[in-house]
């Protein structure tokens, strides 16, 4: 009694419209098979009763008898019937036609419709992709990513993952000019600093799963990702060390490089600055002193 409704199969509207419409043709067909039976017994029974009964014997129109004209007229009715159902296709009706023009014309009109969203919607993706693109054209105009760096005169700039040397001046220079930016580190520089540097924005790349830093420190997968981290920063720095300095070239703006004139033992080593590409706007010499036990310059470069 509460058992699941089984489900009455239905055919639908237009199926049905169809199957009715091959009925009619069917019958349509088996109507003019019976007329051509009728007209060849009709004809043969013409020719007896004239020929054999005598039935108008008299009756001769141009000395031909008469059954001959019946039958020209009735097989000339006889193929109007046959061009009506196999040439004009009339047997549908006007009416037929007309609805099935109709629902033609509907249905172009309904894909010309979806088209049209279609392509609306293809337009709207498009232009909202265009704005995002200038955005971030425009965001990017305004941040300038600036590789920042202490390098001795063949390019030594770590051992052992630690620096080389100890430039109080530098170390100043360094803290005022990343102060409250965006750092971005490679994880091994990460790793050299006793804990999170002050009012900086930590940007830690790994391709490590699980790596684990402290509240506040951003991790991320690639250097891409790290420069999005800060994109809304005017001026974020890259601090190191040579991995990441290696494929931050290419994005950098800016190079604020303290060069150190010395040769030094390094397994670590800073690019080549590439002339044709980075221009100096900027070089200020600092000598030897009491406090510093290593002569350098603070060299700008800006990306040609
Ligand atoms: N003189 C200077 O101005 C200066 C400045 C900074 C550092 N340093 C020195 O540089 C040395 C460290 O440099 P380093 O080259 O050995 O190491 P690093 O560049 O600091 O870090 C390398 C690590 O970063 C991660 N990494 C690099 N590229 C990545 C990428 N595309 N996607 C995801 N993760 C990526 C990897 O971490 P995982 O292994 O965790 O995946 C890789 O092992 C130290 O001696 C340091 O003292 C010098």
């Amino acid at each position: 009694m509460f058992g699941k409704k089984k489900d009455v199969p239905q055919i639908d509207k237009e199926q049905l419209e169809l199957i009715q419409n091959a009925q009619r043709r069917v019958n349509q067909k088996k109507r003019l098979y019976i007329h051509f039976v009728i007209f060849l017994i009709g004809s043969l029974f013409l020719i007896l009763a004239n020929l054999v009964l005598g039935i108008g014997k008299d009756l001769k129109l141009f000395d031909i008898n008469w059954f001959v004209f019946a039958i020209l007229l009735w097989l000339f009715l006889f193929l109007y019937h046959t061009f009506n159902v196999f040439v004009t296709h009339k047997f549908m009706g006007k009416q037929w036609e007309q609805e099935q023009l109709d629902k033609l014309t509907a249905q172009q009109q309904l894909r010309i419709e979806k088209l049209k969203q279609k392509f609306i919607k293809e337009e709207t993706l498009m232009a909202q992709s265009e704005a995002y693109n200038e955005t971030k054209a425009v965001s990017k105009k305004n941040s300038e990513l600036t590789i920042i760096v202490a390098a001795g005169e063949n390019d030594a700039i770590g051992k052992d993952n630690k620096l080389i040397w100890h430039l109080r001046d530098d170390l100043k220079r360094f803290k005022s000019l990343t102060n409250g930016h965006h750092i971005i580190m490679g994880r091994k520089t990460f790793e050299s600093f006793p804990k999170p540097l002050p009012n900086r924005t930590h940007v830690v790349i790994t391709r490590q799963e699980n790596y684990q830093v402290p509240n506040g420190v951003f991790l991320v997968n690639s250097l891409e990702e790290a420069i999005d981290t800060a994109e809304n920063d005017r001026q974020p720095f890259i601090i190191g060390g040579g991995d990441i300095y290696k494929q931050a070239m290419n994005f950098a703006d800016k190079i604020e490089l303290t060069r150190v004139h010395e040769n030094f033992e390094a397994d670590t080593l800073f690019p080549k600055i590439d002339t044709a590409i980075w221009e100096e706007t900027n070089n200020t010499f600092h000598d030897v002193d009491d406090k510093h036990e290593h002569a350098f310059s603070f060299l700008t470069y800006v990306k040609k």
